[in-house]
């Protein structure tokens, strides 16, 4: 079968209407329909954005103002790479960037580039060596590929949360900020626990841009408190 698509001409035209191609199934096809209709890809493309999900952070930075000009961040999970722009962007000139992901990241601009897995035991000093100094703020955009299989996929974003905040523990300054994604209603129990001993203030947000039918949410996590200022009551 032949494909065939009509784009829209953006805010009020019409919706593109992709057909089922030979050798592409539905959900490959609901996919590509999603993509052509969904204004955030249409404005991250126009903007020079390699990811929609850069808006993300560009939403949750305007209600929180956690990228201050010379602030240094540590981007976990960076691949392909939107939040490193965005963020290399407010933190310049003085700021920098390190970020981290799997996958190869082609290079940007104010951001230093690391390959590897967040859950090997050198990957946290490697990070320490290249950020040079305490973070304020560290991100972690993290995801597996899902499975299908819901108490797998809930396991594996926890454990990669859980990563992310042993990295950010690690490396962050006191008063910092942490950005975790997590799923399926936020962190809880013993972990949001952790968190909240470790952070002044810690908050759930979904961010506009991030798909309504997603189960995905960040925790914000503001005014990092060390050990020193737990013990001191600070
Ligand atoms: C949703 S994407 C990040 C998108 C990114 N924030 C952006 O704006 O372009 C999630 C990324 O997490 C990475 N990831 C998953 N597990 C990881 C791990 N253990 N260590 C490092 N990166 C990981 C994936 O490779 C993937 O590129």
């Amino acid at each position: 079968m032949k494909e065939h698509s009509k784009r829209s001409s953006g805010r009020g035209g019409k919706r593109a209407r992709v057909k089922s191609a030979k050798g592409r199934g539905g959900s490959s096809t609901r996919w590509l329909e999603r993509q052509l209709n969904d204004p955030y890809v249409r404005e991250a493309k126009a903007k020079g954005y390699r990811s929609r999900a850069a808006f993300k952070l560009i939403e949750l930075e305007r209600k929180f103002g956690f990228l201050k000009k010379g602030a240094v961040v540590l981007d976990l999970g960076a691949a392909p790479g939107g939040w490193s722009q965005v963020a290399s962007d407010r933190v310049a000139p003085s700021g920098r960037v390190v970020a981290i992901d799997l996958l190869e990241i082609a290079p940007i601009a104010g951001v230093q580039i690391l390959h590897g897995d967040l859950r090997d035991a050198a990957t946290a000093e490697r990070l320490e060596t290249a950020l040079g100094a305490k973070a304020d703020v560290v991100l972690s955009d993290m995801a597996a590929p899902t499975t299908g299989h819901r108490a797998t996929d809930h396991l594996r974003t926890v454990a990669l949360f859980e990563a992310a905040l042993d990295m950010a523990e690690r490396a962050l300054k006191p008063g910092g900020t942490f950005v975790g994604k997590v799923f399926q209603g936020g962190a809880a129990g013993d972990l949001l626990a952790r968190v909240k001993a470790h952070f002044r203030e810690v908050k759930h947000v979904k961010p506009p841009a991030s798909r309504a039918e997603s189960v995905e949410l960040y925790l914000v996590a503001t005014g990092f408190r060390n050990e020193k200022d737990r013990q001191g009551g600070r």
